[in-house]
């Protein structure tokens, strides 16, 4: 087990002394170093505003050398994810005050690493089960580096080919999730813009079906719109919240028994009670506690006899289509008219990325598009400038670390990493169920485990054994409710979790659970 304080910061590398001016701080008198470990006090006690510049012109002058000092001490954080424990109780370090003139990029590096590092959690480690959360695979974290290197602003061609390339990225996740050729789609930060884009979208299509400009007259044109769904992800809400279409539009749809899945005869009663009335309907493709699946063929049937906007929020259950085994899952994926996947999920690229889908791309620029005469034109109906497309004008090349990685690694590749994943959240419910101290809460369908106590789990037990777990920095899981039983889970969506890993969680489990 780690010990909390963990395993020594990587030390950030050595520069060299003998540079001109190779960080100010270095020159302070001893007894001004002491003092303040950051800027806290360097800002007073240094020169003034020409010593900034004087900074800045050094770093410049030596940008190949610390940014070989950044890549070494990146790499030792890499290199000891396995032992970081994976996540960190709060313990905030005392505030510091903007540094005034600042102490260069050698001396920052190294008050990052003793005073915020350390309290870093193991994210992209291989027992960081908390949330859904992806590692980063070697590509794309090299594309997220080249990403910041290049800085390339992909919203419009007017200067790059970059938007090309975050084109031909999203035909080939396009490929990857099986969806139709009609299916366009566009980066975004996660899969909450995702779905606010996709219900953006679907805004816009009630508007059309209804006769009125929701882009030109606000939501309030449309009157009150019905949003339908069975489990939907607290972000639906949130998206609905902003588009002006309010929380309460969502009317929560009867489940299966025992799942988390829509009941389709339930969703049907539901439609013919609107009589007409298009509305809109989040099908669910992986629900985070249990990871149940809608079925979409079913639903999108109901298309024929009912007029709504289809949208599925996929967003790390579209990789079930990497499976043979699980690909039914997501079977009728491509009928929809919207589909949210996440990236920084199972694709394993670093926070943040997700793509929206859509297949009505003149609605989304309705939405989306940003005029203005210095700016890119609306383009092509069928391929808008991305600025046109999305909330952002201005963004990184998100694009760039799942290209890489796709490119590296292929289908093959990103095919092999859910299986494993998929087998490893199998092997851990095994051994939980075979635990008298806990109880499986729903079978593994894919990647998550749900579970809790055996024991009437209150909240405050299920909330002590996931500061339990979490202060053995062994593993991270969080807590969740689900039908009203407080639960754990542990999601595997990284890339270097092993059989080993399991070992190790399971083992934890039972430490906590004989203590608890
Ligand atoms: C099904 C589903 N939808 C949406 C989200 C929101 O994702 P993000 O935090 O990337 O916005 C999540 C996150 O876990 C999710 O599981």
């Amino acid at each position: 087990m780690n010990d909390r304080s963990g395993p020594a910061t990587p030390r950030v590398p050595a520069l060299s002394n003998d540079l001109p001016g190779a960080g100010h701080a270095r020159d302070l008198p001893e007894a001004d170093r002491a003092r303040e470990p950051l800027g806290a006090g360097h800002a007073h006690d240094l020169p003034g505003a020409g010593h900034a510049r004087d900074l800045l012109g050094t770093d410049r002058a030596r940008v190949p050398e610390l940014m070989e000092a950044v890549r070494a001490y990146a790499v030792r954080i890499l290199d000891g994810l396995d032992d970081r424990p994976a996540a960190r109780a709060p313990v905030r370090p005392e505030p510091a005050p903007l540094p005034e003139a600042g102490i260069g990029l050698e001396e920052a590096m190294e008050v990052f690493a003793t005073r915020w590092e350390p309290g870093f959690a193991s994210g992209p480690g291989p027992r960081y089960l908390g949330f859904v959360t992806g590692g980063a695979t070697p590509a794309a974290l090299a594309g997220d580096w080249l990403t910041g290197a290049l800085d390339q602003n992909p919203t419009s061609n007017l200067d790059s080919l970059a938007p090309d390339l975050e084109r031909e990225t999203v035909a080939w996740l396009r490929d990857l999730f099986g969806l139709p050729a009609g299916h366009r789609g566009t980066f975004v930060s996660g899969a909450t813009m995702s779905n606010l884009a996709g219900l953006a979208i679907a805004r816009e299509w009630l508007g059309e079906v209804r006769g009125v400009s929701v882009a030109e007259e606000g939501a309030a044109a449309l009157g009150p719109v019905t949003v339908l769904s069975g489990s939907p992800h607290s972000s639906i809400a949130k998206a609905l919240s902003v588009l002006g279409l309010g929380r309460s539009a969502i009317r929560h749809v009867g489940l299966l028994p025992g799942r988390e899945a829509i009941d389709v005869d339930l969703l049907a009663r539901e439609l013919e009670r609107l009589d007409g009335t298009p509305a809109i309907v989040v099908a669910n493709a992986g629900t985070v506690n249990t990871v149940d699946f809608d079925d979409l063929r079913a639903i999108a049937a109901l298309r024929e006899r009912h007029p709504f906007w289809l949208h599925v929020d996929a967003a790390f259950g579209a990789f079930a289509a990497l499976s043979a085994g699980h690909a039914h899952l997501v079977a009728g994926l491509g009928e929809a008219d919207s589909v949210c996947v996440d990236l920084h999920k199972w694709l394993n690229v670093p926070y943040d990325s997700a793509v929206q889908f859509t297949r009505r791309r003149d609605l989304q620029a309705r939405v989306f598009q940003n005029a203005a005469a210095y700016l890119a034109p609306l383009g092509d109906e069928t391929e808008p400038e991305f600025v046109h497309l999305t909330p952002e004008n201005s963004r990184r090349l998100r694009a760039l670390p799942a290209w890489f990685t796709l490119a590296a690694y292929g289908r093959e590749g990103h095919a092999g990493i859910v299986r494993d994943c998929v087998t490893l959240a199998a092997d851990l419910g095994e051994r939980i169920a075979a635990m008298p101290a806990y109880r499986l809460l729903a079978p593994v369908r894919l990647n998550v485990v749900c579970f809790t106590l055996s024991d009437p789990p209150s909240p405050a037990r299920i909330a002590e054994l996931a500061d339990a777990i979490t202060a053995s920095g062994e593993a991270f899981l969080t807590t969740t409710v689900l039908d009203g039983v407080p639960a754990l889970r542990a999601a595997f969506s990284n890339w270097r979790t092993t059989e080993a890993d399991v070992d190790r969680v399971a083992k934890i489990l039972g430490e906590v659970a004989s203590r608890a």
